[in-house]
């Protein structure tokens, strides 16, 4: 049976407000992605029924929250095809980059280079910046084509034995640019590089096997996937998370201490200091069921359809630039209008109740590149429909006739 998108949205209560009469249409969930109530659900009836902290106690309650919390981390390992024991909970993507480049990172030394590439974020730019200024670092960008695909040349050309760590996003949250990635690990690995693939908005759209890929370090959050915010999940190679230092101390990432010698615990709790994010993981396993009952290449065909209409009819809009037209890009669609501030576009589109994110979106580099100071981008769910991108080019082109 094709996706059915009508039924899929019956699971999301947000997506039936009204605003002055008219529907919500949320086209930001590049940003963060709307709730199903399976995800919702699971964590009041966790809040409700059967809460305590986890791995410290020994009675009922801890014991059923801690079985729970652990299901998590298994439903996140089978998600992606790792081992259980190389999933580790951060608080956010972002969170986990920091991890890698502290912990990982701090291994390099100076006259190493870290390569990342002209269409980050600033989560995979910035960690690496403070390393670079920490460690005497190199930090490299591999720039992109006009397309917004990464230049795999000039990638060839600047991937040297200096080269330690490959940080490049599975798709761009910008320009919607799926890179080769299998292919970028097995050239980073040529060289004897560690790859650290930033899959936050790639986990949401593509299927990922984090073992077929031979990525060292894959990470993403929960809230763009459906899930709760709050929540990271930091894949990393058993070998490599067994030979590294903590990132935080605190409880639970020891195995013994003294006033004198503390010693620490086994991957992943050596990475989980403190409290971790208990009700957010029993959140995002019911993200991940949800979504599992669904056809994956339906779901991608569903919002490629809805790309295809949305860019055909906003670039028949005039002075409407789109940017990032790589082959086999992903379902966000990026766009100048004119002259017009991006923020004064989102927020008449705003007055048609579309939800749209315009700014820079945490990626300056890539907007120096574009030569803009910052954008409007429609990011597509699963939960989005025709009629939606029909409203959505109706209120553009209102826009472009106000701006006129
Ligand atoms: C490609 C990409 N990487 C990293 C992040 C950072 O995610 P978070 O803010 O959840 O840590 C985002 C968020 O927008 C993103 O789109």
């Amino acid at each position: 049976m094709p996706f059915d998108v009508a039924r899929a949205r019956e699971d999301f209560p947000i997506l039936s407000r009204q605003i002055n009469d008219k529907p919500l249409i949320y086209l930001d969930s590049g940003a963060s992605a709307q709730k199903p109530n399976a995800v919702i659900d699971a964590m009041s009836h966790a809040m409700r029924h059967s809460y305590a902290n986890v791995h410290r106690g020994l009675h009922r309650l801890a014991n059923e929250t801690t079985d729970a919390y652990e299901a998590g981390r298994e439903t996140v390992a089978r998600f992606i095809k790792a081992d259980v024991n190389e999933i580790i909970f951060t608080k956010s993507a972002t969170e986990a980059m920091n991890l890698i480049a502290h912990s990982f990172g701090d291994g390099l030394k100076a006259g190493d280079v870290v390569l990342t590439t002209e269409m980050e974020h600033h989560a995979n730019i910035v960690p690496w910046y403070m390393l670079a200024e920490r460690k005497g670092v190199e930090l490299k960008y591999v720039p992109i084509l006009d397309d917004g695909s990464l230049d795999m040349a000039a990638f060839d050309a600047v991937l040297t034995d200096r080269v330690k760590i490959v940080a490049v996003t599975h798709m761009s949250n910008v320009l919607g640019t799926i890179n080769p990635i299998s292919e970028i690990i097995q050239k980073a690995h040529a060289v004897g590089a560690k790859t650290v693939i930033d899959g936050a908005q790639g986990i949401v759209h593509l299927d990922v096997d984090v073992k077929a890929l031979d990525a060292d370090f894959y990470v993403f959050s929960a809230h763009k996937l459906y899930g709760p915010t709050g929540l990271g999940v930091l894949y990393g190679k058993a070998e490599l998370l067994n030979a590294m230092p903590p990132y935080q101390g605190g409880g639970e990432m020891i195995a013994r201490v003294t006033k004198d010698k503390i010693t620490w615990n086994e991957p992943p709790h050596r990475f989980e200091a403190g409290t971790p994010a208990i009700l957010e993981v029993i959140g995002l396993k019911a993200a991940i069921d949800w979504l599992s009952q669904f056809d994956r290449a339906e779901v991608v065909a569903h919002e490629h359809v809805l790309y295809q209409r949305a860019y055909d009819r906003l670039t028949q809009i005039n002075s409407l630039r789109v940017h990032g037209t790589a082959e086999g890009k992903g379902s966000i669609l990026t766009f100048s209008l004119g002259q017009a501030h991006a923020h004064d576009v989102a927020q008449i589109l705003d007055r048609y109740n579309v939800a749209v994110r315009a700014g820079t979106h945490c990626a300056e580099p890539l907007m120096t590149r574009l030569g803009v100071t910052s954008t409007v981008r429609a990011s597509i769910a699963l939960y989005n429909t025709e009629e939606e991108i029909d409203v959505l080019a109706e209120a553009v082109a209102k826009a472009q006739s106000f701006f006129a």
